[in-house]
């Protein structure tokens, strides 16, 4: 059976799914207003969900395992040697439909936990973002569409098969259609880079030539985390803090409170930490959450992070 014909059945149990009572009290954030959670992000959604005094969150960052059918690994120095560990798995017995069904529970109860003007950045490839931007309509709303960001890059393989795939796509969502943002802008180079000199038209010049600032387009081009970055943490799909930052920067203020379910290398707490936002952040690997707090007790300089940052549920910060 072709999945599109299982989508009345893959909204209706992943709509169960997201029903199934949970009882349990949300966890409390710690001295820097932030939770970080190991675990399954559905526990974790259904807690938060629960309370309906919570707080809400501004911005939402998702970047879900993307249907790849694959398995991830870390690479962790471990008595001053590197090993390779393996971090998380991408594979669903029950293929497309199973996947679906998961992330589109989750996306219930995320849209529960967001502000009423807030944004959902969802990130993916190719492998699942046709099918997911049709859930996605279906969960927030056709209405609520507001962008599909290319983020553009040049590394990983390429095939002779086929083109080199060298984009992700990211789908942004609002909960009601009035939501915050902040509009950026961009250069944009003039043709032969030389001054037109328009009038009331404001020009710059760079090593380049010169150019002026436009509205910040839809298409990033956004190196990955090289080999060498001070950046790189060894998590095989880290992706890079300019990336997070910018998708923050357009759909947040310093001090809001945003998320990301599936943090792996933690990413979008480290921009948080560096930025002045507080984040919740959940991910069901050990490995994850050990590199997240790493990442953050380097930020703080605070080596009791480590032991301090993951909450119980309803436990005391
Ligand atoms: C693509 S990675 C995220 C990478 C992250 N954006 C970064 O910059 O490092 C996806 C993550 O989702 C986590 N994950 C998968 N299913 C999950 C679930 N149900 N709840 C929480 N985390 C989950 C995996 O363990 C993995 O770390």
């Amino acid at each position: 059976m072709s999945v599109i014909s299982r989508f009345p059945e893959i909204i209706e149990r992943a709509a169960l799914l997201a029903d199934e009572a949970y009882i349990t009290k949300p966890p409390l954030a710690d001295k820097h207003g932030n939770i970080l959670f190991e675990g399954d992000c559905l526990e974790l959604l259904k807690a938060l969900a629960s309370d309906p005094e919570a707080e809400k969150v501004q911005t939402i960052y998702i970047d879900p395992p993307f249907f790849s059918e694959s398995d991830y690994d870390a690479i962790i120095e471990k008595d001053g040697e590197k090993q390779k560990k393996h971090a998380y798995r991408d594979r669903w017995k029950d293929g497309m439909a199973e996947y679906l069904i998961e992330l589109t529970a989750r996306l219930i109860l995320m849209k529960n936990v967001m502000r009423s003007d807030g944004l959902i950045f969802l990130h993916l490839d190719w492998h699942a973002v046709h099918y997911v931007k049709v859930i996605m309509d279906e969960v927030f709303g056709e209405k609520n569409f507001v962008n599909e960001i290319v983020w553009q890059y040049k590394s990983g393989g390429s095939s002779k098969k086929h083109l080199a795939r060298k984009h992700d796509t990211i789908l942004v969502y609002s909960k009601t259609g009035k939501y915050k943002f902040i509009p950026l802008k961009e250069k944009s180079y003039n043709r032969g880079l030389k001054p037109y000199r328009f009038k009331g038209v404001e020009e710059f010049r760079d090593d380049i030539g010169w150019y002026t600032l436009v509205n910040m387009k839809d298409v990033w081009q956004i190196d990955m985390v090289g080999r060498t970055s001070g950046e790189r943490t060894g998590y095989a799909t880290q992706k890079p803090e300019k990336l997070i930052e910018r998708i923050l920067e357009c759909s947040s203020e310093e001090g809001d409170l945003v998320a990301d379910f599936y943090c792996g290398s933690g990413t979008l707490p480290a921009v948080c930490a560096r930025t002045g936002r507080r984040f919740i952040a959940s991910d069901k690997g050990a490995l994850a959450i050990r590199t997240t707090k790493k990442r953050l007790s380097e930020f703080y300089g605070d080596p009791e992070i480590e032991e301090q940052m993951t909450f119980e549920f309803g436990s005391d910060a």
